[in-house]
């Protein structure tokens, strides 16, 4: 083993805000242990490429505040393959790598798993996904970003929904897991909140018919799973509910941008200093989260293997409602 000299980074799958302050706590360490910081464009894409920036401290001045990544990110169909994980391995050998630290949620990690059982190369992985579905882990980069970003967008659909004495579907991101769905829902005080296909909506319905409900919002996770949830539930209420009128909003991918808060910004600098540091220490092939507000490191296999939590046994939450 020689000394650390050079390394990767590369952000992958869904953008997140707090990747930058991960890349740039990684820069900054590397700089001062005179290592070299290349930064792959667009997720494995870059590294199959060969398509890198040379990340300078210059480089990342100021961007902390930023959302999304200066890297650019993406969810590459080639290195699904065999073929162009190969061609990235070789792109790692020509640029004389000595690590590389992945920024990422589960598809992410699911291709360094594979890339590291087949070329065993020191690698990092740091959960960056506004979903929070990493395993291990009680926080991943972006997540209370995105939080915050459907709180204040939802206080304003608020408004409008008192105003005109309206009810609202709204359809928030998360993947299938419906985090953001159920922090969101309950910080939002919403009247109910709902994750899987098993949800009873005649309980729903009963109180809507009731003559007046103490909020007007309905949290529905986009839950891949179930297909158009908010639309299947926005047809069935508008045919079983006269009382309100009922609209159907989407959030969409305002969820992923905006500057992050001040938990992602910390969030990505310990993550990313953690990172470098086992990189520096030869100590790889792990995920770096946190638990209790201490670093912890999941394995590859771990956390892609396990899920977080059952949300399905949550299905409904309904704080103030239920009798
Ligand atoms: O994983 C992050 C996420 O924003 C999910 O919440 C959402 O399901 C998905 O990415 C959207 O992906 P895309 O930007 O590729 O449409």
């Amino acid at each position: 083993m020689g000394t650390t000299k050079k390394i990767g980074i590369i952000t992958s799958g869904g953008d997140s805000p707090g990747m930058n302050s991960a890349i740039k706590s990684i820069v900054n360490y590397s700089n001062m242990n005179n290592i070299n910081c290349l930064g792959f464009k667009y997720g494995y894409d870059g590294l199959i490429n060969n398509n890198y920036l040379e990340l300078s401290n210059n480089k990342v001045k100021n961007i902390i505040g930023f959302g999304g990544t200066i890297l650019g990110s993406g969810r590459s169909i080639d290195f699904l393959t065999k073929k162009g994980r190969k061609q990235a391995y070789k792109n790692y050998l020509y640029n004389k790598l000595d690590g590389l630290i992945i920024i990422g949620g589960n598809g992410t990690f699911h291709g360094v798993n594979k890339l590291n059982k087949e070329f065993n190369i020191p690698i990092i992985g740091i959960p960056g996904t506004i979903d929070n579905d990493i395993y291990g882990t009680d926080l991943t980069l972006g997540y209370d970003t995105a939080l915050n970003t459907i709180i204040t967008t939802v206080d304003k659909i608020k408004d409008t929904a008192n105003s005109n004495n309206r009810i609202f579907i709204v359809e928030v991101m998360g993947k299938k897991t419906g985090y953001l769905a159920l922090n969101s829902g309950i910080a939002l005080d919403s009247l109910y909140i709902i994750f899987n296909r098993k949800y009873n909506l005649n309980k729903l319905v009963s109180l809507l018919k009731k003559e007046r409900v103490l909020s007007n919002i309905i949290i529905v996770a986009e839950n891949t799973k179930i297909g158009n949830a908010s639309k299947k539930l926005y047809k069935f209420l508008k045919n079983s509910i006269t009382n309100y009128e009922i609209r159907r909003t989407i959030l969409g991918h305002i969820q992923r941008g905006g500057s992050p808060t001040c938990i992602d910004r910390i969030l990505g600098i310990r993550l990313g200093l953690e990172a470098i540091k086992k990189i520096i220490n030869y100590d790889n092939n792990f995920v770096i989260g946190i638990k209790n507000n201490k670093i912890i490191h999941i394995t590859f296999e771990e956390s892609v293997k396990k899920k977080k939590i059952d949300i399905n046994s949550l299905y409904i939450y309904n704080n103030f409602y239920n009798k």
